[in-house]
């Protein structure tokens, strides 16, 4: 097959590729010929061209991750690694990994990157209030490094809650903000939407959210997604097909937030659980 996506002998790195959608997309860059370099807190048993162990709650081991891999080019960089809110993990943790080590990932890699390289990350439809509240994540993006962000976070215990949502939304705007400049650059950046996926990570949202409401997301497709599946979303994005893509929120969702647009997905059962018991 001829090489479309434009990943054979590329260097790429993949963020969460322990498990879920981190790993279907490290197996489907290899089957793809891409030189993959895997990054997360639990060891891979993936034939990757190298493992990191980089815990993305840690600056310095974020950025001794990336020296590792030496001054050579990188060409496309997959933010897949997260943790769910509630369910044991601190509120700022999950800020940490989705997006504030996600964010300091991405400038310690920045410098390896030229004309054509691409980023990705997974957000969620969980971050589906981003346009609620842009001034408030425009002040976290001011933020200069982690060390900053972290503060900010914890300055505002009100907005971030119990973290999710708000850190997914904050991958929405960064996208969207970053994608305006890096692509001067030649560099770009764009992230996916995924509804409910059977990976690991289900298990956290049924505890937290309820079976029931994490199921009306799943509609108008009836079925959770599978990891695959959403590898085949991020991959899209980062390659050379997707060449002029950018600062694109793009839903991998079968259908749901177009369903909800246009009034045919019923979000009455994820309401119901927001409002007040009784
Ligand atoms: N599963 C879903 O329904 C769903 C829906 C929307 C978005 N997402 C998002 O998709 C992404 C992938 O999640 P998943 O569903 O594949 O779950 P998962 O739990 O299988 O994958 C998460 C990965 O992140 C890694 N990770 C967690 N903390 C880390 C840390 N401190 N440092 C480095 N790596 C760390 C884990 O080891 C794991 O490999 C996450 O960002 C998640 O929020 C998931």
């Amino acid at each position: 097959m001829s090489d479309v996506l434009g990943y054979k002998g590329k260097r790429v790195i993949v963020s969460g590729c322990f498990s879920g959608m981190g790993e279907a997309t490290a197996k489907l860059l290899l089957e793809l010929g891409a030189e993959v370099h895997g990054f997360d807190y639990k060891d891979s048993t993936l034939p990757l061209a190298s493992f990191t162990q980089v815990d993305l709650r840690d600056p310095a081991s974020i950025e001794a991750g990336v020296a590792g891999l030496g001054r050579g080019r990188i060409d496309a960089l997959f933010n897949c690694a997260g943790l769910p809110g509630g369910g044991g993990f601190a509120p700022i943790d999950t800020m940490k990994v989705n997006f504030i080590g996600t964010r300091h990932l991405t400038e310690t890699v920045l410098p390896l990157m030229g004309e054509g390289s691409a980023i990705a990350s997974i957000a969620s439809t969980g971050g589906l209030g981003w346009s609620r509240r842009i001034p408030v994540h425009i002040e976290l993006l001011q933020t200069k490094g982690f060390q900053a962000a972290v503060e900010w976070a914890e300055a505002h215990a009100d907005q971030v809650s119990e973290g999710y949502a708000f850190s997914k939304e904050a991958v929405i705007v960064w996208t969207q903000f970053a994608g305006a400049h890096l692509i001067k650059k030649g560099i770009r950046i764009n992230c996916t939407l995924p509804s409910p996926t059977q990976t690991p990570m289900m298990a956290t949202f049924h505890a937290t959210s309820g079976k029931d409401v994490v199921d009306a997301a799943a509609e108008p497709m009836g079925r959770y997604s599978t990891a695959a599946e959403q590898a085949g979303g991020i991959v899209l994005l980062n390659s050379a097909l997707a060449s002029i893509v950018n600062g694109v929120v793009l839903p991998v969702d079968g259908g749901f937030m177009g369903g909800v647009a246009t009034g045919q997905v019923d979000l009455s059962k994820m309401m119901r659980k927001a409002a007040p018991a009784g």
